[in-house]
C-alpha cells in the first residue's frame, strides 16, 4: 500500500494447502510439503506465493471458516513452521500474502462462541444478531427471519438460535456467521490480525469477499427475491465497506510495504475502480474480478451455459480498458473456486495445446498474472461418482436444491463439471503411489489420469506446458511491452478467435488464439507484417505466414514480438 507498484511486476502461485502436498504422511497436505517444493515453486519464475487459508478452522469451508486467526491448522504445521516457509520463499525472492477471511468466522471462533452465550455477553455485537419478525395473525401467528436475505451457500442467510431467541446472518454457510463490521472494536480486532501477520514479515493479504463487508443499516428486505443471494444490493459494494477498507488502510496497511488483493463477486470494473484507482484513495491494489470466468455459466458455475467466446472476451477487454492507465488488474484463470480451465475453456482432448493457449491468453494481458497449483501441469477436472464423494459445502448444498427439481442424473452432470471439488485433488507430482501426492490415504481422490499428468513427466521436456508456463513467466516479467504495454482487442466479432495488441515505447505484442479444433484463418492488421515479427510463442511447430495471415490449427496460439 501507500504508493508502492512492485505488485505490476509480479506473477503469484496460489497454493490451496490441503491439496499441495503432504509431508508427513496423513494424508493432508501441510506446510512440510510445501516447504519441500519452494524450489519447485521458484523454478516457474514466479516472485510471491498466496496461501489460501492455513488457519485452524472446522473445515466446513476448508479454510473459508476460522476460528482462530493467529495461528496455523495444526494439519498444516505450526506458526514456527510457517516461519521457515516465509523465510523459505523470501531466501528465494518469493513475497508470501496470506487470506485474510473477515467478512465471517467459524462458528467455532471464540468469539461466536462467547456471542452466542447472552445478549449482553460483550462480544454480542461481533456478530450480526437481530430478533425474527412475526408473521400471520392469532393463533397462526410465527417467527419469521429477520429479512428475507437468501445467503450464497445454504438457503435462508439467518440462522435461528434457541438460547437467544433471535437469530444471527451468515451470508455463506450456516457455520460461518457474519462479523459485525459497523462495530469498531470488530474493525480493532481485524487490525490486530492485519498487524500480527504484517509484523512477522507476510508481505500482504488476499481479502476474501472483502465488498460483503458493509451492509445497508437496518437491513431492509430485498425484491424481487432471489433463490441464492438474494439482498446482494444490501450487502455488496456498500459505502460502509469502501470506508472501512479506508481505516484498515490508513491505521495498518499503509504503514507497510504490503500488497492487497480484494475478492469481489458480482462486480463491474467501473464499480471495482472506487477501490482501486491509482492515488492516495486506492484501498486494493488489485481486485479478483469474476466476470470472465462466468462465459459458461450465468451468475454461479452451477447454472451452465455453453461456451461463449464473446462473453469472454467482453470481459477481459472491459477490465483491460477501463482499468488502463487507472488501475491494475489480477489475471487469473483457475483457483480453488472453479472447475479446470482446460475442462471449461479449453478442450481435454487437446489438453497440452489449449493450456499453452489459454496461458499465453491471459497472462499477456495488462495485470498480476496468478496461477493455480496444477494448473502449470494442465489438470483437468475429476469424474466423481456420486454426491457422497465430494467435500465442498457449496457443491452438496447446490445439489441438493437442485435435486428438487431436477432427475438426479442430470444434477450430477451439472456437478461433476462445475464442482469447486474439481480443483482441490491432490496435485499430482509423480506417476508414483497417489500421484506422489502422499505416502498416507489421500484425504481427498487423486485424479486417475495422474500416470500421464504430472510434474515429474513435465519437468524435462521443452515442450511440455510445465515447461511453456516457466518461459512464459520469465517472458512477462522480463519485458516491459508484456508488463506496461497498452491494450487492443482485434477481430472482437469473431466466435472462434481472441486477438489483442500490447504496445509499449515502440515495441508490439500480437498474441493471437484459437478457441476451436476447427481451422480458422487470422489476418494481421495492415499496419503488421508478421514476416518481421518474431514468433515468440507458439504451441505447434511453427509454420510460415500466406498473405500476412494463417489458419490456425486446433486450439493454436502464436505471439509474435515486434521490436
Ligand atoms: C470466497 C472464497 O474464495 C471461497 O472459497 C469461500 O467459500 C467464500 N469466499 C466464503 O469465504
Amino acid at each position: 500500500m501507500n504508493g508502492n507498484s512492485w505488485y505490476k511486476e509480479m506473477a503469484v502461485y496460489h497454493i490451496w494447502c490441503r491439496s499441495f502436498c503432504d509431508g508427513n504422511g496423513d494424508g493432508i497436505g501441510d506446510l512440510w510439503g510445501v516447504l519441500s517444493k519452494l524450489d519447485y515453486i521458484k523454478s516457474l519464475n514466479v516472485n510471491a506465493i498466496w496461501f489460501s487459508p492455513i488457519y485452524p478452522s472446522p473445515n466446513a469451508d476448508y479454510g473459508y471458516d476460522i476460528s482462530d486467526y493467529m495461528n496455523i491448522h495444526p494439519d498444516y504445521g505450526d506458526l514456527d513452521l510457517f516461519r521457515k516457509v516465509l523465510d523459505g520463499a523470501h531466501e528465494r525472492g518469493m513475497r508470501v500474502f496470506m487470506d485474510l477471511v473477515v467478512n465471517h468466522t467459524s462458528d467455532e471462533h471464540n468469539w461466536f462462541k462467547e456471542s452466542r452465550k447472552s445478549r449482553d455477553n460483550p462480544y454480542h455485537d461481533y456478530y450480526i444478531w437481530r430478533e425474527g419478525r412475526l408473521k400471520g395473525k392469532l393463533r397462526w401467528k410465527h417467527r419469521i427471519p429477520p429479512n428475507n436475505w437468501m445467503s450464497l451457500f445454504e438457503g435462508e442467510a439467518w440462522e435461528y438460535d434457541e438460547g437467544l431467541d433471535e437469530y444471527y446472518l451468515h451470508l455463506f454457510a450456516k457455520k460461518q456467521p457474519d462479523l459485525n463490521m459497523a462495530n469498531p472494536k470488530v474493525r480493532e480486532e481485524v487490525k490486530k490480525i492485519m498487524r500480527f501477520w504484517l509484523d512477522m514479515g507476510v508481505d500482504g493479504f488476499r481479502e476474501d469477499v472483502i465488498t460483503f463487508i458493509g451492509k445497508t443499516p437496518g437491513l431492509p428486505n430485498s425484491y424481487p427475491k432471489l433463490p441464492v443471494a438474494n439482498g446482494m444490493k444490501h450487502f455488496s459494494n456498500r459505502p460502509e465497506a469502501l470506508e472501512y477498507m479506508r481505516e484498515f488502510k490508513n491505521d495498518v496497511l499503509d504503514g507497510y510495504d504490503c500488497f492487497i488483493v480484494g475478492e469481489s463477486p458480482l462486480t463491474s470494473a467501473d464499480t471495482a475502480l472506487k477501490y482501486l484507482s491509482e492515488g492516495p484513495d486506492r484501498v486494493l491494489d488489485e481486485m479478483i474480478a469474476f466476470n470472465h470466468m462466468e462465459a459458461d455459466c450465468f451468475m454461479t458455475d452451477m447454472i451452465q451455459r455453453p461456451f461463449d467466446l464473446k462473453k469472454m472476451k467482453r470481459a477481459f477487454s472491459e477490465w483491460q480498458e477501463k482499468l488502463y492507465g487507472k488501475a491494475w488488474n489480477a489475471l487469473y484463470i483457475e483457483n480453488h473456486d472453479h472447475a479446470r480451465i482446460i475442462s471449461r475453456y479449453g478442450n481435454e482432448d487437446y489438453r497440452v495445446e489449449s493450456g499453452k493457449m489459454l496461458a499465453a491468453m491471459y497472462m499477456l494481458q495488462r495485470g498480476t498474472p496468478f496461477i493455480y497449483q496444477g494448473q502449470e501441469i494442465g489438470m483437468l477436472n475429476i469424474d466423481l461418482p456420486d454426491l457422497d464423494s465430494y467435500a465442498d459445502v457449496q457443491t452438496i448444498n447446490s445439489a441438493r436444491v437442485a435435486m428438487r427439481f431436477m432427475p438426479k442424473k442430470k444434477v450430477m452432470e451439472l456437478v461433476n463439471r462445475s464442482s469447486r471439488d474439481n480443483a482441490r485433488t491432490p496435485v499430482q507430482w509423480s506417476s508414483e503411489r497417489n500421484a506422489g501426492f502422499s505416502d498416507g490415504e489421500p484425504w481427498f481422490p487423486v485424479n486417475g489420469n495422474y500416470r500421464e499428468i504430472n510434474v515429474a513427466a513435465q519437468d524435462g521436456d521443452p515442450d511440455s506446458l510445465l515447461n511453456f508456463y516457466r518461459k512464459l513467466v520469465r517472458f512477462k516479467l522480463d519485458n516491459p511491452v508484456a508488463l506496461y504495454g497498452d491494450y487492443k482487442e482485434l477481430c472482437a466479432d469473431s466466435d472462434r478467435l481472441y486477438a489483442y495488441l500490447r504496445e509499449y515505447e515502440g515495441k508490439k505484442l500480437l498474441v493471437v488464439c484459437s478457441f476451436t479444433a476447427e481451422s480458422v484463418r487470422f489476418e494481421a492488421p495492415e499496419d503488421f507484417d508478421l514476416s518481421r515479427g518474431e514468433a515468440v510463442f507458439t504451441n505447434y511447430e511453427y509454420n510460415y505466414v500466406v498473405s500476412n495471415g494463417f489458419t490456425t490449427r486446433p486450439y493454436e496460439v502464436r505471439v509474435y514480438l515486434f521490436e
